[in-house]
Order: structure tokens, then sequence, then C-alpha cells
């Protein structure tokens, strides 16, 4: 942590930061905290397009943007039309990626507890990929899936690696509620139990070994257990699952979604996987998180004999990842982004309690008061997707920047749509 200027690496590809102000996508940060209020999720279109393009450049048709990092109709488009596919995991999600008029045969569908529905709905649209992940939903396909219809299929397992992350967004580990494991035979089991129902396609496989993963040995390590355990099986697709991780604070660097994808191509090369399996990915955060940002007002300042608490009006309800997994930001001024930072300070929500905290060390100018607009870059992915509301506090707006115009992709939350679900 430091006092200096905040990174430009941490903004969106296309800001500019002025002596009073920050445009994105052409547009002023404090304009948009005017028109929109605060507090708002700011998205540069730029940005998610250039990092979509990457994702489809560099792996093999079917690579999916995993929609759980954020998503809106908007959003799922924006992927669609960059070349990728949209990976969902519930029906929630499913329903927002089909409303946008996504084509089923883009969508993947996830989940380690679909319901008879959610599969149901699955086969009927036609999807391009179901990913099986459990022995009951086998029994559930052999049951729902009639003699005339057609499955794409992918089985998830666990490669059995411990990806050097969080352990709440660690998945590849034998001890895990999804997939099937490899060493136990579960995997073996699940693809023959495949195999033998009628109409289902079986690609390949998939795993998904965490999140927010910086060194790229675990991917490797994973690739080469899913190779050798595939190797007699003519599969045309192994898919690598997500968890790129992504630079948030200064300090940080993660590589880009174009070195992930050379290092897997060439560990497979390597390897001696047959060139004509489909190599695929389903990035999230690595997509949506840097092109994102918050905008919050500054409440009230509060000067403790320990600490300066600064409270903004949001908090653990627009971004619960600090509470859940104590992740760090940086936070800057929007109206003076150049001076320079040595107000140490704890940036906090309005919610109650004591741990609502948003950036636990943050570095501010001096000047930085009430009324003034703050920022948390990278709050892309997994801010808005994990929103809540808490305290009954609505869920801010979003608005996606582009060529000197704003357009807002999902409207602040009201209290009258709080509201509308009393019954009494
Ligand atoms: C199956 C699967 N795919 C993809 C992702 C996206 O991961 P990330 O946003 O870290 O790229 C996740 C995240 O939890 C996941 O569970």
């Amino acid at each position: 942590m430091s006092s200096s200027q905040l990174p430009p690496s941490l903004l969106p590809d296309s800001s500019e930061v002025l002596e009073s102000d920050v445009l994105v996508g052409g547009v002023s940060l404090l304009k948009l905290a005017q028109d929109f209020g605060t507090p708002l999720f700011v998205y540069d279109e730029a940005t998610l397009i250039s990092r979509l393009q990457e994702a489809a450049r560099v792996f093999d048709d079917g690579v999916a943007f995993a929609s759980k990092s954020f998503l809106c109709g908007a959003m799922a488009k924006l992927a669609v039309a960059n070349g990728l596919c949209v990976d969902v995991a519930t029906d929630g999600e499913l329903d927002i990626v089909l409303r946008a008029g996504v084509d089923p045969q883009r969508i993947v569908v996830h989940g380690n507890n679909k319901s008879e529905g959610e599969i149901l709905r699955a086969i009927e649209i036609g999807v391009h990929r179901l990913v099986v992940d459990s022995f009951d939903e086998i029994d559930k396909i052999r049951r729902l899936l009639r003699p005339e219809q057609a499955l794409s299929c992918l089985v998830r397992v666990t490669p059995g690696i411990e990806a050097h992350t969080h352990e709440f967004v660690r998945t590849g580990q034998e001890d895990s509620k999804f997939g099937f494991s490899i060493s136990s035979g579960d995997a073996r089991r699940a693809i023959n139990a495949l195999q033998g129902i009628p109409g289902v396609l079986l690609h390949g496989v998939h795993a998904h070994i965490g999140s927010q993963i910086f060194d790229t040995i675990g991917f490797q390590e994973e690739l080469k257990v899913l190779i050798e355990f595939t190797k007699g099986d003519r599969f045309s697709e192994l898919c690598i699952g997500g968890g790129l991780g992504v630079a948030y604070v200064e300090g940080e660097s993660a590589p880009s979604i174009e070195e992930w994808g050379a290092m897997v191509r060439s560990t497979a090369a390597q390897l001696g996987l047959d060139s004509s399996v489909k190599l695929t990915a389903e990035p999230g955060r690595a997509i949506v998180a840097q092109a994102g940002m918050t905008l919050y007002e500054v409440g009230t300042v509060k000067e403790l004999a320990m600490r300066t608490y600064v409270a903004v009006n949001g908090g653990m309800s627009d971004n619960p990842r600090p509470v859940l997994y104590g992740s760090g930001y940086e936070a800057f001024d929007v109206s003076r982004p150049l001076a320079p930072r040595p107000r140490e300070v704890r940036i906090v929500g309005k919610h109650c309690e004591s741990g609502d905290v948003l950036v636990d060390q943050a570095w501010l100018p001096i000047e930085t008061g009430v009324g003034d607009i703050i920022s948390t870059p990278v709050t892309g992915a997994y801010g808005y997707s994990m929103a809540s509301n808490y305290n009954r506090v609505p869920r801010p707006a979003v608005v996606f920047v582009k060529d000197g115009l704003a357009r807002l992709v999902l409207r602040r939350e009201t209290l009258d749509d709080l509201a509308n679900l009393e019954v009494e």
C-alpha cells in the first residue's frame, strides 16, 4: 500500500485522467454521478469488448463468458456479439440471457444442483452444452430426455488440484461440492453412464479449479490431469473453466487473457493433445473486473484517535467481496484524481454492521470530504452480481459508456421495487 497516485492500469482502458475529473469512454465520471445518482456502477464498453475479443481469439469456438461475474441483458448481448457463448449457473441467469435474445445454441448451462425444471428447459431450448455435475443429475437426464431429443453435454470433473487462491473460490480439489472426482473413479463412471443414455452427446470434460488465480502453473497441472484422463476417449472438447486473476490494488499484476490462452495452447501441444480437440474456457472476472468501477458519495467523515472512517452511500450490499473474502481495493477522489493521497482512511458503507468495510486501508487526498464523489476501481466482477438488499438498500444503477455516450443498462432499484414483494 502507498500514498502515491492511483496506478492507471487499474482504470478501464479508455480512461483519461484530468486535473479535476476522470473521463471513461469519453464521459465525465462527475457528470455520470450527477445524472444517474450514486452509488453507480460504470462499465467501459471498450474494455469489455477488448477482453471478450481477446478470449474469442485465443480459445476455440465455445469459449464462454461466465455470467455470474456480471450479468444483464446488455452484457449477454455484448458477449455473444463478440464471439463468446454465455455460461449460466441457474434458471435466473438463463432467463436473463434468453430475454436478451441470445440463441440457446450459444448458452452453456452449469449448476451443482440443477432442478428438473432447469434440466428440462435446457433440453427443450437446445443449449450448446449442459455441464453435468452429479449422479442424481444423470438420473434426471435419463428420465427427462425423450428418445427423439438430443442433449450436448460436458462432464465436470475435479482434477484434484489445490489452486493457490482463497478457499471459498477454490474448486478443483477433491473435497468439493462440484463435479466428479477423477481419482475415485466417479468421473469415469459418470462418463460411462452418460454414454449409455440415448440422445446424450458427450463432447468432453470440463474442470474449474478456482477463481482469482495469478499463477498459471495451476492451469498447466489441470490440463495435464485432463489430458491424461481423457487419453482414450476421442472427445472433441476440453474446457478448463475460468479463474484467471486480475490486479485489484497497486503492486498486483496478473497474466492477460492472451498470455493465459497461449500458455494453455502450448501446454496442450507439449502434452500431445490432438490439435482437433477444442480448447475452451469460461473467463468471468478477467473480462469484466477492470472494465467496471463504482462511484459513491461521501456522507460522513469520522476522525478517531486510531483511524479515520469515510462513510459512503453504499457498502456491503453493492460489493460484498471485502466482507466475504477480505478482498482489497483502491479508491480515488474523482474530482482530485492527480492529487497526492497521503491520508490513510477506512472506507465504510451505510449498513448496520461493523464489518461493512469497502476498503480497509484506502489512501485519499487530504481535502476529500463530505459531498465528494469517490470511486473504487476494478469493481466490475462479482459486485453487482452479488449485490443484495441488506438493510433494504436498493441496488445501484449500471451504465455502459462508449464514444462519449452513456447508456443506462440497469436502472436503480426503487423502494417500490422492494415493496412489491410484500403480500400484506
Ligand atoms: C464453473 C465456473 N466457470 C467459470 C467461472 C468464472 O470464474 P472467474 O470469474 O474467476 O473467471 C466460475 C466462477 O466461479 C465457475 O464456477
